[in-house]
């Protein structure tokens, strides 16, 4: 059986509802028939409207935060039930713009993954290194500290949905990407890492996603590699031709790797 491939948008805080459905009748047609599942990570406001909008087509309108509570005296929040009745298949939790701007722990991503669970939501969990940990050699520290701090203790039902996304901060809005081997090296270590957790078996069929100044351009490549089962994309998913170009260039069959038992070389700074 073969892992799925996934493309997801996320357009952060980009975008009203308006300018939402506009964006979503223009890139159904173009990505109809396409073999990746199209996800969009919209602002909560265009969640209903996107959603109503995607109905008959094959991209799935999700979130971009939520509380981990199941409600509450939370001004200014949105509780993963809310999202849900609006329309909301997934959520991105973790996101490094989450986790370095709003101040987001390890203890409190993992508890909203497993409040997303509990409210039938899937987790899209995002991870990654900043430059200043990449160049002290933190890389794998800080990768297997996120992974083991998201994933320990989630309900074995949860684990059929939840996919990680791997995104070097300093990848992200920067136009820099890791090679391709590195891409491809970190990758290997999380689904090691997972393996770890998880056992082998699950880790084989969890989609590791990467995000980071993804474009039409290196798309294929990257989703070319072994570990690598989909794509993860801000800036040039706010634009419909660019987003479809990315579909299109990443839509192939992909087969699942077995988890190999070979040492992990170090990641390359
Ligand atoms: P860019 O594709 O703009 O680098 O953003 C990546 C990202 O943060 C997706 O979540």
């Amino acid at each position: 059986m073969a892992r799925k491939l996934y493309v997801i948008g996320n357009w952060k805080m980009y975008k009203t509802s308006r300018e939402a459905s506009a964006y979503i009748e223009a890139l159904a047609p173009l990505v109809e028939g396409e073999s990746a599942c199209v996800y969009l990570a919209v602002p909560f406001t265009s969640i209903a409207s996107a959603s109503a909008c995607a109905k008959e087509t094959n991209i799935v309108i999700g979130a971009q935060n939520m509380n981990d509570a199941r409600e509450g005296a939370f001004t200014g929040e949105i509780a993963g039930l809310m999202l849900k009745e609006a329309g909301a298949g997934f959520v991105l939790l973790g996101h490094s713009e989450r986790r370095h701007i709003f101040g987001e722990s390890n203890e409190l991503i993992h508890k909203k993954i497993l409040r997303a669970v509990r409210d039938d939501i899937q987790p899209v969990v995002c991870i990654g290194e900043t430059a200043l940990q990449r160049k002290s050699d933190q890389t794998q520290k800080v990768i297997e500290e996120q992974l083991v701090s998201a994933l320990e203790a989630v309900p074995k039902e949860a684990l059929d949905s939840l996919m990680i996304a791997y995104e070097p901060v300093w990848a992200i809005g920067t136009g820099k990407v890791p090679t391709l081997h590195q891409i491809q090296e970190i990758h290997h270590f999380c689904r090691q890492c997972i393996a770890q957790i998880l056992g082998a078996r699950k880790a084989s069929k969890i989609p590791i996603l990467y995000g980071g100044s993804v474009k039409p351009e290196n798309a294929a490549d990257i989703v070319a590699l072994d570990d690598v089962d989909g794509l993860l994309a801000g800036g040039a998913s706010l634009n419909v031709e660019a987003f479809s170009a990315i579909i299109r260039n990443a839509s192939k069959e992909k087969t699942p790797k077995k988890v190999r038992k070979t040492t992990i070389k170090r990641v390359k700074k």
